[in-house]
């Protein structure tokens, strides 16, 4: 192994080109690929930026070339060299240095590797955990370095526009008391109150409310936060929020300063103008024609709504869902009636697995004709009808779904996704942001007979509907809304309550004593007794909205040290037992096996 010596890097791996030519370069990195040609040796030297191509060549210096003959994968090294033009046809234009290689006349080998356990290069099937128990050596390729650049390029963009407009980034406690999001807490024993726990927040909701009652005006922080819930692609345990709160403003000026610093951050990271403003859709017409509150809006396969026609045919599935106060949608896939039979399976299965008691189709045959298991049920009358409702013409694919309302609306919206993701309609380079507005806030809870909040507790309701929060609490809307990129919410806020009585209808709305609420959250409702100012913010998810822009399908890939589906870090090993003495200095005394 060498030292540094006196080699002083003068350039990253991406920045040299025909204009260095002749020039004396030092370069620092690792050793990407190595290919030995008829006595000359390449290596790809890689760093954070890029790749740059360095030579070996026996006849000009051949002390040098015998000692990168030992050269292996991953060993980290310092060369210094001369910038040479490729020769003719070597040019290589997918690489940034594709014009150049350096010709090395020292080098030194300042660190060696083991063989690294998946290959950093190119695209092979590695396990995630395999990935994430390597995380350092997965961040060293190319497109994962790139994944966290742009994750940088992206905060220090928003950070300037909030900072622009008035923001005072100010850090809330990472341990704390429970904060109403709807999802489990992280509890943290108290070592010094024995039986008693903090809670790692699931977001600064009700400190940056109590911000704006200390006259702070606007608040913005890059934060933490934390919810012990299932995990999916797009939800990580612990996730970055980009949370926000500002006084005295209405849902049209926040809108307006979060549309500008989105318009922002595209612009810097994609240099795409996203057009402001965004489209805008209610709750109930989201449900309606996309069957979630999430719309995908890059293609069409909306739902229909045939409960009428429904209702007055024999089918008894069909029937019995309309006579019950249910619903029967449905949906068309154009020109899909080429679907075999075993996709057609493929997607029954995927529907039960929605809640579906089954997916009736039919394929539209020449001459309107139905092919379908269901087809005997149904008048050429009614046949006529619901072609009509579809739009059905020869060659169309029909999906039907016939059950209580919130049933059919999970299935045929998460259909609508699965059939545009078999008929590629999910094109990464089209970016549609929809508002979500006209939120109800409140919904029953079938499970707990009682309502929950949309959001949280503290989102203001309608003016108009304040009146209906006892007589009526179905029917109140809110001031909520969300914004929707592609069918992943990004981000969600609202006007929040700042009348101390209306906060407390609320709460007895969604069956909050006023014990309970003074135990849980007794510290805000005294803060709305002096004087809260009109607020309302909005947090979005960074790591959803890095995911969206940089084309990946999971969170994990821009966050560095990201969690697996377990909620567990195959790196560090956490979370992992603890001593029997750490326990008992928390008060805690287990009862499972060491
Ligand atoms: P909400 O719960 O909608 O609102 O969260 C805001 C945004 O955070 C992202 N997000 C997540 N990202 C990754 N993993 C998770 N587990 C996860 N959970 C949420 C989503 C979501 O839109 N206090 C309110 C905001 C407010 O009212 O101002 C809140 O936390 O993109
Ligand atoms: P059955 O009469 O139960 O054999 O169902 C006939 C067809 O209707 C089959 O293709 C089922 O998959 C479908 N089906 C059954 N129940 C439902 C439902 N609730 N919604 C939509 N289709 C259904």
């Amino acid at each position: 192994m060498d030292s540094m010596g006196s080699l002083r890097r003068t350039h990253h791996c991406n920045e040299l080109g025909s204009q260095q030519v002749g020039e004396s370069v030092t370069l620092m990195g690792w050793v990407l690929r190595r290919r030995d040609h008829g006595g000359v040796i390449f290596i790809d030297l890689r760093d954070r930026e890029g790749i740059t191509q360095v030579v070996f060549n026996p006849e000009i210096n051949p002390e040098v070339h015998a000692k990168a003959h030992r050269l292996r994968s991953e060993w980290v090294l310092g060369v210094e060299g001369k910038v040479e033009p490729r020769p003719g046809d070597m040019a290589n234009p997918k690489l940034a240095t594709g014009e150049i290689e350096v010709l090395v006349n020292e080098l030194r080998i300042l660190n060696t590797s083991e063989t690294p356990p998946f290959p950093l290069d190119e695209e092979s099937e590695v396990s995630d955990n395999l990935r994430l128990q390597y995380r350092y050596l997965d961040l060293r390729k190319p497109e994962m370095a790139q994944n966290l650049i742009m994750r940088h390029q992206a905060v220090q963009e928003i950070r300037s526009y909030l900072n622009d407009n008035g923001f005072l980034d100010i850090e809330t406690p990472m341990l704390t008391k429970s904060t109403p999001e709807g999802a489990r807490d992280y509890l943290v024993p108290s070592r010094v109150s024995a039986g008693k726990f903090y809670a790692l927040p699931q977001s600064p909701q009700l400190f940056k409310q109590l911000l704006m009652m200390s006259g702070l005006d606007r608040y913005y922080q890059i934060v933490k936060c934390f919810r012990d819930e299932d995990l999916r692609a797009d939800r990580q345990p612990e996730f970055t929020q980009i949370d926000m709160e500002m006084s005295f403003v209405d849902e049209e000026q926040i809108i307006e300063i979060v549309e500008g610093m989105i318009g922002r951050l595209f612009k810097a990271t994609l240099d795409l103008d996203v057009a402001p403003p965004f489209a805008r859709i209610s709750y109930d017409e989201a449900m309606g024609r996309f069957g979630t509150d999430r719309p995908d809006t890059r293609f069409g396969l909306e739902l229909i709504d045939l409960t009428e026609i429904a209702a007055a045919c024999e089918f008894k599935v069909f029937r019995g869902a309309a006579d019950s106060g249910g619903t029967v949608r449905a949906i068309n896939a154009k020109g899909c009636a080429t679907f075999t039979r075993k996709e057609l399976d493929d997607l029954t299965e995927f529907a039960i697995q929605f809640g579906a008691k089954g997916l009736a189709w039919v394929k539209i045959k020449e001459g309107g004709e139905w092919q379908s298991p269901i087809a005997k049920f149904f008048s050429d009358e009614e046949k006529a009808k619901i072609a009509e409702a579809l739009g059905a013409e020869t060659g169309d694919l029909l999906f039907f779904g016939a059950d209580r309302l919130s049933i059919v609306f999970q299935v045929l919206g998460e259909l609508r996704v699965e059939l545009a993701r078999r008929l590629e309609l999910l094109d990464k380079a089209v970016f549609n942001f929809v508002w979500v507005t006209d939120f109800p806030l409140v919904e029953y809870d079938e499970k707990e007979k009682r309502y929950q909040a949309l959001h949280h507790p503290f989102t203001a309701p309608r003016e108009d509907d304040v009146e209906k929060l006892e007589s009526d609490p179905g029917a109140v809307y809110s001031r909520a809304y969300d914004l929707v990129l592609n069918g992943t919410e990004i981000g969600g806020g609202s006007i929040r309550v700042h009348d101390s009585e209306v906060q407390k209808r609320v709460l007895s709305a969604l069956s909050i004593s006023s014990e309970e609420a003074d135990e849980k959250f007794g510290f805000l409702l005294k803060a709305l007794e002096y004087g809260a100012p009109p607020h309302g913010g909005i947090a979005f998810g960074l790591d959803r909205l890095l995911m969206i822009i940089t084309g990946n399908d999971s969170i994990r890939n821009v966050i560095a040290f990201p969690k697996t589906q377990k909620a567990s870090c195959p790196l560090t090993d956490a979370p992992s037992p603890v001593a029997r003495r750490q326990l008992t200095e928390l008060h805690l005394r287990p009862d499972w096996k060491e």
